[in-house]
């Protein structure tokens, strides 16, 4: 079987994405009656973070052991990664020891290097670029509570980061419209966005307006890991771009409001927002072990 890696979301086809969601409903369904699954009986998943994370490592690693396997953290501190071994060499080495790896760290080249010289299926725990298993995640969850994503209007407001990047993909795979709207100075690189996936994307300037008739209204920091001696300046930058119950009213009104956490509580949302009715983040981070687990099973297993 060929490797499969899973970098960006358009690695998988719409088929491939639906398959991942149709195996994450069985398998949450699974967990939640307490059966025991454990087809990657045996299998090992490495998890390499050179950035910070809680939902990331404990949904891999838990989600790994409810399969059957077993996961390995390594970081850049306690590891050669950090003493400039290089990412080829340390990918050659890893992947023979392993089954799968997950990788958290800097630019996609990185990822994109290790993938090119791993024996193994590598997975993006995020990068710089993008943050496709939140993504998959984030979608499933919007389907639990509303139906198909298809057609819906989803706003971005805030930084055009690794998870607008990732919503831009989705939007052109899954045929769904995003309504974009950054501060000046922050917008979405045009050259990053392929004309299929551009003719989904509206990009506004009034925040206002993005969220107007929307089904879903995300956020995200407005400082993202690696980019910390920006925030200052972000701080003032993105001061309109906050996500409160103005905001949300111009949204439909069984809009939900997404945040891929952690959160800023009066930087990009209000508590009133977070924390209110329309809010499904408590969702969306549960949902990363669900969707994890059936990706992991369909990297690994194909279709079962
Ligand atoms: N949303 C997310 O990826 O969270 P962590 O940084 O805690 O992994
Ligand atoms: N955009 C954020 C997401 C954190 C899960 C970051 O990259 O820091």
């Amino acid at each position: 079987m060929a490797l499969k890696h899973f970098l960006q979301l358009i690695d998988f086809d719409r088929d491939e994405i639906e398959h991942v969601f149709a195996r994450s409903r069985v398998i949450k369904d699974l967990y939640k009656r307490y059966q025991p699954y454990h087809p990657l009986a045996d299998r090992t998943l490495v998890m390499i973070f050179e950035k910070q994370s809680t939902r990331t490592r404990l949904s891999f690693e838990a989600g790994i052991q409810h399969l059957g396997g077993a996961a390995v953290f390594l970081n850049t501190r306690d590891s050669q990664l950090g003493r400039g071994e290089p990412v080829e060499d340390a990918a050659q080495v890893i992947s023979r020891m392993c089954d799968l790896v997950m990788i958290r760290t800097f630019e996609q080249s990185i990822l994109e290097r290790f993938a090119a010289n791993s024996r193994v299926p590598v997975i993006n725990g995020l990068t710089n670029e993008y943050h496709p298993c939140q993504v998959l995640a984030d979608i499933f969850t919007y389907i639990e509570h509303r139906g198909p994503i298809t057609g819906r209007t989803v706003a971005w407001v805030g930084d055009a980061n690794n998870m607008a990047y990732t919503w831009i993909q989705a939007a052109g795979l899954l045929g769904f419209r995003i309504r974009i709207s950054t501060p000046p100075g922050y917008r979405i690189d045009p050259s990053r966005v392929t004309s299929h996936d551009a003719a989904h994307v509206d990009i506004l300037d009034d925040p206002m307006q993005a969220c107007a008739g929307a089904d879903l209204v995300s956020t995200d920091v407005w400082t993202s890991m690696g980019f910390e001696t920006e925030n200052r300046d972000r701080l003032a930058a993105f001061a309109d771009w906050q996500v409160d119950a103005d905001m949300m009213r111009q949204a439909r009104a069984d809009a939900l409001f997404m945040h891929c956490l952690p959160a800023h509580r009066g930087e990009e949302v209000t508590a009133e927002v977070i924390d209110g009715p329309q809010s499904v983040v408590w969702d969306e981070a549960e949902n990363r072990l669900h969707v994890q687990k059936a990706l992991m099973e369909f990297i690994l297993l194909g279709r079962v």
